[in-house]
């Protein structure tokens, strides 16, 4: 990821980070370890970088990576629980800290996983799969139609959410959802064909809002927000990366928040989201949607 043309959206999170030699850094989403590895060799080996991921076989990926850096040190815990987080930096605040939200490829190919309608698999979507929460088939067994509306209306801003909660409802008094390609052929049965979304799949923003939901991930964004500027050091640097509209709006609204209105504990460090290239959208239909936004504490 460093060599070459180093995307556009990976180079602004790191002149925005701007890690140095011996700070302390969190990566509340290891993944694939490719922003740590980045990080680890700025920092060097008199910093510490804390990885956390709440995905056992994706910190697996980040230790492999991370193997030759003495300053990664591998939590599985979700990144809101920022006080056993700072407690894996030796107690000692951080310098910087980023979140690459959402999930990676390495989870989304994985048809075991139940993220992807492109090839059969069970409905799972569980980021932790030892949590003992409710998978997505759980949801489409439990949730009333008007529940699973909701879901898909305000997780991924689908229009024909009422459509699809009824088809799912009428198809479950038969047999249970449980498969990702019976869930995708009935959201393909709901919407007409000619409102099929052009660009992408026209299940993509039913199984986004279902992780979304299955996941709690804007209660996790939510929790992280709400606390993480009092774990930063003086001068201490987060970016956040985010692909979805309703997480872009906890960010804006939080770093506005604590930047202003008496409290003035941050600096926002983009008036405006960082978008990435065209080129990088091109070759990464992933980062199409990414927004990323910066702020550092004040003394
Ligand atoms: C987009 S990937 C990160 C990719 C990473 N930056 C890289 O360079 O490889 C997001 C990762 O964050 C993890 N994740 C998402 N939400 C999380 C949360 N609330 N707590 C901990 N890990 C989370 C996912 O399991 C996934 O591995």
């Amino acid at each position: 990821m460093s060599t070459g043309h180093t995307p556009v959206l990976l180079q602004e999170t790191l002149r925005l980070l701007s890690p140095a030699p011996g700070e302390v850094f969190l990566d509340g989403t290891a993944g694939a370890g490719g922003h740590a590895e980045e990080i680890a060799l700025r920092i060097g080996p008199d910093g510490i970088l804390v990885c956390a991921d709440g995905d056992a076989s994706m910190l697996a990926l980040a230790a492999e990576r991370l193997r030759a850096f003495p300053c990664a040190r591998l939590v599985h815990a979700d990144f809101s629980d920022l006080e056993s987080l700072r407690e894996a930096a030796d107690g000692r605040r951080f310098d910087g800290m980023l979140l690459d939200l959402g999930i990676s490829s390495v989870q989304l190919d994985d048809p075991s996983r139940g993220f992807s309608f492109r090839e059969d698999g069970p409905l799972d979507m569980r980021r932790n799969q030892e949590s003992g929460t409710p998978a997505a088939r759980d949801i489409l067994r439990r949730a009333n139609e008007k529940e699973l509306a909701d879901i898909f209306f305000r997780f991924g801003e689908e229009r024909f959410s009422r459509r699809i909660a009824r088809a799912i409802a009428e198809s479950r008094r038969k047999e249970p959802v449980e498969r990702t390609m019976q869930l995708a052929n009935l959201v393909k049965r709901s919407i007409p064909r000619k409102a099929w979304p052009r660009d992408i799949h026209p299940a993509t923003r039913v199984f986004q809002a279902l992780r979304i939901a299955v996941n709690d991930e804007l209660g996790s964004l939510a929790a992280f927000l709400d606390g993480f500027a009092q774990h930063l050091a003086e001068g201490g640097r987060t970016a956040v990366i985010s692909f979805h509209s309703l997480e872009d709006r906890l960010v804006k609204t939080a770093f506005r928040e604590q930047s202003a209105g008496g409290k003035e504990l941050l600096t926002v460090l983009t008036r405006r989201p960082v978008v990435p290239g065209a080129e990088e959208t091109m070759t990464n239909p992933r980062a199409r949607s990414a927004k990323l936004r910066a702020a550092r504490r004040n003394g």
